[in-house]
């Protein structure tokens, strides 16, 4: 149980070697769930986009392939991250990818930046998460779109218990949160038991 903790730690902050690991295995595991979130929004040839929580730059890669003339900008609170995405996007890095080191509660980009905003699988870490969908808010263009993708969608203990300071929030109060942030037309899409996108656009 303690090593399954110390590995699953690495999703909130992937560092050190098994936050390597961590990163490749969750660039390969989460490709079903963000593919079909992703197909959730019908992303145009040319946006630019951003991937919050980028971890090891898969959903990067996706973004792009759905985007043949579309930039994607990528943003992760890990070193880990940064580095994996990078080396993974390596041939198309401050070409048609951008990625860098910080955190949602603090975007370093500018007001009606992107047409799209992604969060695949990490909304459960972010502090002050009402603060950080703000964030979003301002970043996006008008009529600019934000789909949260997530597997977890009840607080149960299989996540909490062995993913420290996880918060999982249900597709219904992502939805609200979405809503005091502003967006609007918001829709929750299921598939299965678990997982969800929330698709919110900024009016
Ligand atoms: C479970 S991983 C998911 C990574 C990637 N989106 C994927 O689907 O494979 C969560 C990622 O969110 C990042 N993260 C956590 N808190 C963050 C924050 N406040 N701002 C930006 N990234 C954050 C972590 O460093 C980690 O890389």
């Amino acid at each position: 149980m303690e090593l399954m903790k110390k590995l699953f730690t690495n999703c909130a902050c992937p560092a050190g070697r098994l936050g390597k690991l961590m990163l490749k295995f969750m660039n390969v595991s989460h490709g079903p769930l963000t593919n079909w979130g992703l197909d959730c929004v019908s992303i145009d040839n040319c946006w630019t986009m951003l991937d919050i929580g980028c971890g090891g730059g898969a959903t990067i890669q996706r973004l792009l392939k759905r985007s043949k003339g579309g930039v994607v900008y990528g943003i992760d609170i890990s070193e880990e991250s940064v580095r994996k995405a990078c080396s993974l996007n390596a041939s198309l890095l401050d070409k048609r990818v951008f990625i860098r080191q910080g955190s949602a509660e603090q975007l370093p980009y500018d007001d009606r930046q992107f047409d799209l905003v992604t969060a695949v699988e990490t909304i459960y870490f972010w502090p002050n998460l009402a603060h950080c969908l703000q964030e979003v808010h301002r970043v996006l263009k008008p009529h600019g779109r934000f789909a949260v993708i997530v597997e977890a969608v009840e607080n149960d203990s299989v996540w909490t218990n062995v993913v420290e300071g996880m918060i999982v929030y249900t597709p219904e109060q992502i939805k609200q949160y979405l809503s005091e942030a502003g967006f609007t037309d918001i829709q929750v899409y299921r598939k299965g038991a678990s997982d969800a996108t929330i698709v919110g656009i900024k009016p």
